[in-house]
Protein backbone atom coordinates (compact mmCIF):
# COMPACT_ATOMS: atom_id res chain seq x y z
CA UNK A 1 0.00 0.00 0.00
CA UNK A 2 2.70 2.34 0.64
CA UNK A 3 5.06 3.66 -1.88
CA UNK A 4 7.94 6.14 -1.91
CA UNK A 5 9.13 7.80 1.08
CA UNK A 6 7.97 11.19 0.63
CA UNK A 7 10.26 12.79 2.84
CA UNK A 8 11.84 12.80 6.56
CA UNK A 9 10.81 15.85 8.91
CA UNK A 10 13.53 17.05 11.28
CA UNK A 11 12.37 19.86 13.90
CA UNK A 12 15.14 22.10 14.79
CA UNK A 13 15.93 25.09 17.13
CA UNK A 14 16.97 27.05 14.51
CA UNK A 15 15.58 27.19 11.46
CA UNK A 16 18.56 29.14 9.43
CA UNK A 17 21.40 27.58 11.06
CA UNK A 18 19.73 24.23 10.40
CA UNK A 19 19.41 25.63 6.51
CA UNK A 20 23.08 26.73 6.17
CA UNK A 21 24.20 23.68 7.38
CA UNK A 22 22.43 21.13 4.79
CA UNK A 23 23.58 24.02 2.42
CA UNK A 24 26.91 24.80 3.19
CA UNK A 25 28.20 21.81 4.80
CA UNK A 26 26.34 19.31 3.16
CA UNK A 27 25.67 20.56 -0.38
CA UNK A 28 22.01 20.30 -0.88
CA UNK A 29 19.85 21.95 -2.89
CA UNK A 30 17.53 23.73 -0.24
CA UNK A 31 14.50 25.51 -0.80
CA UNK A 32 12.94 29.21 0.98
CA UNK A 33 11.38 29.35 4.18
CA UNK A 34 7.58 28.83 3.72
CA UNK A 35 5.06 30.10 7.02
CA UNK A 36 2.22 27.46 7.61
CA UNK A 37 -0.22 28.37 9.77
CA UNK A 38 -2.55 26.53 9.38
CA UNK A 39 0.24 23.83 10.73
CA UNK A 40 1.88 26.10 13.35
CA UNK A 41 5.50 25.23 11.23
CA UNK A 42 7.99 27.31 9.70
CA UNK A 43 9.20 24.88 6.71
CA UNK A 44 12.09 24.61 4.93
CA UNK A 45 11.99 21.95 1.68
CA UNK A 46 15.38 20.16 1.50
CA UNK A 47 15.84 18.42 -2.15
CA UNK A 48 18.16 14.84 -2.46
CA UNK A 49 17.88 13.07 -5.84
CA UNK A 50 15.38 10.41 -4.06
CA UNK A 51 13.29 11.86 -1.16
CA UNK A 52 13.59 15.25 0.34
CA UNK A 53 13.89 16.79 4.05
CA UNK A 54 11.73 18.95 5.42
CA UNK A 55 13.15 21.42 8.22
CA UNK A 56 10.26 22.08 10.39
CA UNK A 57 10.20 25.07 13.34
CA UNK A 58 7.27 26.49 15.52
CA UNK A 59 5.40 29.40 13.89
CA UNK A 60 3.05 30.89 16.43
CA UNK A 61 1.40 30.00 19.64
CA UNK A 62 0.21 26.00 20.32
CA UNK A 63 2.76 24.38 17.53
CA UNK A 64 2.42 20.94 17.68
CA UNK A 65 6.37 20.77 17.47
CA UNK A 66 6.64 23.05 20.32
CA UNK A 67 6.50 20.38 23.05
CA UNK A 68 8.75 17.76 20.67
CA UNK A 69 11.62 20.66 20.97
CA UNK A 70 11.17 20.98 24.37
CA UNK A 71 11.79 17.25 24.76
CA UNK A 72 14.44 17.19 22.38
CA UNK A 73 15.91 20.56 22.67
CA UNK A 74 18.90 20.21 19.99
CA UNK A 75 16.26 18.98 18.08
CA UNK A 76 15.25 15.19 16.05
CA UNK A 77 13.36 13.36 13.29
CA UNK A 78 9.51 14.10 13.62
CA UNK A 79 8.13 12.13 11.21
CA UNK A 80 8.75 10.10 8.02
CA UNK A 81 6.50 10.85 4.77
CA UNK A 82 5.04 8.09 2.84
CA UNK A 83 3.20 8.54 -0.32
CA UNK A 84 -0.40 6.40 -1.30
CA UNK A 85 -2.41 6.24 -4.24
CA UNK A 86 -5.66 6.86 -2.51
CA UNK A 87 -5.58 8.10 1.05
CA UNK A 88 -9.07 7.21 1.82
CA UNK A 89 -8.21 3.81 1.12
CA UNK A 90 -5.34 3.56 2.81
CA UNK A 91 -6.77 5.36 6.19
CA UNK A 92 -10.25 2.49 5.71
CA UNK A 93 -7.66 0.30 5.46
CA UNK A 94 -5.17 1.34 8.61
CA UNK A 95 -8.60 2.02 10.53
CA UNK A 96 -9.50 -1.58 9.54
CA UNK A 97 -6.15 -3.13 10.93
CA UNK A 98 -6.62 -1.32 14.55
CA UNK A 99 -4.57 1.74 13.58
CA UNK A 100 -5.43 5.16 15.30
CA UNK A 101 -5.79 7.98 12.95
CA UNK A 102 -4.52 11.51 14.46
CA UNK A 103 -6.87 14.32 14.85
CA UNK A 104 -10.45 13.69 13.19
CA UNK A 105 -9.33 11.06 10.91
CA UNK A 106 -10.14 13.45 8.12
CA UNK A 107 -7.41 14.35 5.89
CA UNK A 108 -5.65 17.63 5.60
CA UNK A 109 -3.96 19.42 2.92
CA UNK A 110 -0.11 19.11 3.70
CA UNK A 111 2.87 21.49 3.01
CA UNK A 112 2.51 20.36 -0.80
CA UNK A 113 -0.92 21.26 -0.91
CA UNK A 114 -1.43 17.18 -1.25
CA UNK A 115 -4.48 15.45 1.21
CA UNK A 116 -1.72 13.65 4.25
CA UNK A 117 -3.12 11.89 7.64
CA UNK A 118 -1.07 11.32 10.26
CA UNK A 119 -0.89 7.64 12.14
CA UNK A 120 -0.40 7.20 16.20
CA UNK A 121 3.34 6.72 16.73
CA UNK A 122 2.29 4.36 19.52
CA UNK A 123 0.79 1.76 17.02
CA UNK A 124 3.84 1.89 14.28
CA UNK A 125 7.01 1.47 16.60
CA UNK A 126 6.93 4.78 18.49
CA UNK A 127 7.54 6.71 15.33
CA UNK A 128 5.23 9.22 13.89
CA UNK A 129 3.97 8.46 10.10
CA UNK A 130 2.32 10.52 7.74
CA UNK A 131 0.58 9.88 4.47
CA UNK A 132 0.70 11.88 1.50
CA UNK A 133 -1.71 11.04 -1.16
CA UNK A 134 0.99 11.98 -4.15
CA UNK A 135 -0.52 13.32 -7.40
CO1 LIG B 1 5.63 16.07 6.73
Amino acid sequence: MIGRLNHVAIAVPDLEAAARQYRDTLGAKVGAPQDEPDHGVTVIFIELPNTKIELLHPLGENSPIAGFLERNPAGGIHHICFEVDDIAAARDHLVAAGARILGDGKPKIGAHGNPVLFLHPKDFNGTLIELEEAR
